[in-house]
């Protein structure tokens, strides 16, 4: 089923980055995931724009949405790059903090009560994880060196049958940077998942059950 009007509404109104068609194949792959009854989990929080998606799946399932992120931004939101929003800045600290947005989104969805956010390094994070899940969203830090991070620290705990979503998959370098894409192709050449489906820069890949 499609997110509920309200939830649209509240994604449309988040800050972030996600279009809306790569929401609703985020939202679809959450709600599949979740019949598995374990916990959905995102790495990249920023302003709470997906972690609505994935929450609003989680409650009509009855399991839990855990977001983590550290909200200082990544790269390419700091002072002088592309994505750099002035307006997320903590002017106390001089530095990227958008967990008040974050909480604000929450709010106003009225999802508070569905999600776990962790604040803090994703390796750091899944090194202290042990629980089984249901779904990883890997849409953190887009060098090779966290997007590594993120698929060595998260998908180990990825029950089978369980989903991989990744964001910001380029095939083509002019379109976006790499280290996505070399995720991606790691996950599908491991032989442990298959693709489930494309949308725009979203992947979605299930990990091959365990057989009888
Ligand atoms: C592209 S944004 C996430 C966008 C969000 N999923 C959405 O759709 O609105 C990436 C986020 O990852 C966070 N991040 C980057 N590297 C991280 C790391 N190593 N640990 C935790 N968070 C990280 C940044 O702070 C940033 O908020």
């Amino acid at each position: 089923m499609p997110p509920k009007p309200e939830i649209l509404a509240a994604f449309e109104a988040a800050k972030g980055f996600m279009p809306l068609d790569e929401g609703l194949a985020l939202h679809a792959a959450a709600e599949e995931a979740a019949r598995l009854a374990l916990p959905l989990l995102e790495v990249g929080t920023y302003c709470g724009r997906s972690t609505i998606l994935l929450a609003a799946a989680a409650r009509e399932a009855g399991v839990t949405a855990v977001t983590v992120d550290h909200h200082r931004g990544s790269e390419e939101q700091q002072p002088g790059w592309e994505y750099h929003d002035a307006s997320l800045v903590d002017e106390a600290v001089g530095r990227m903090d958008t967990l008040p947005a974050f909480r604000r989104t929450l709010h106003q969805a009225g999802l508070e009560e569905h999600v776990v956010a962790i604040v803090g390094r994703s390796p750091l994070a899944a090194s202290l994880w042990a629980a089984p899940l249901g779904l990883v969203f890997i849409d953190g830090g887009h060098t090779d060196e966290h997007a590594t991070a993120d698929y060595e620290g998260w998908v180990p705990h990825l029950a089978p049958g369980g989903l991989l979503v990744i964001h910001d998959v380029f095939p083509d370098p002019a379109d976006g940077g790499q280290a996505p894409y070399r995720v991606y192709r790691r996950a599908l050449e491991s032989g442990e998942f298959t693709e489930v489906s494309v949308t725009r820069s979203l992947r979605v890949l299930r990990r091959v059950p365990v057989a009888a």
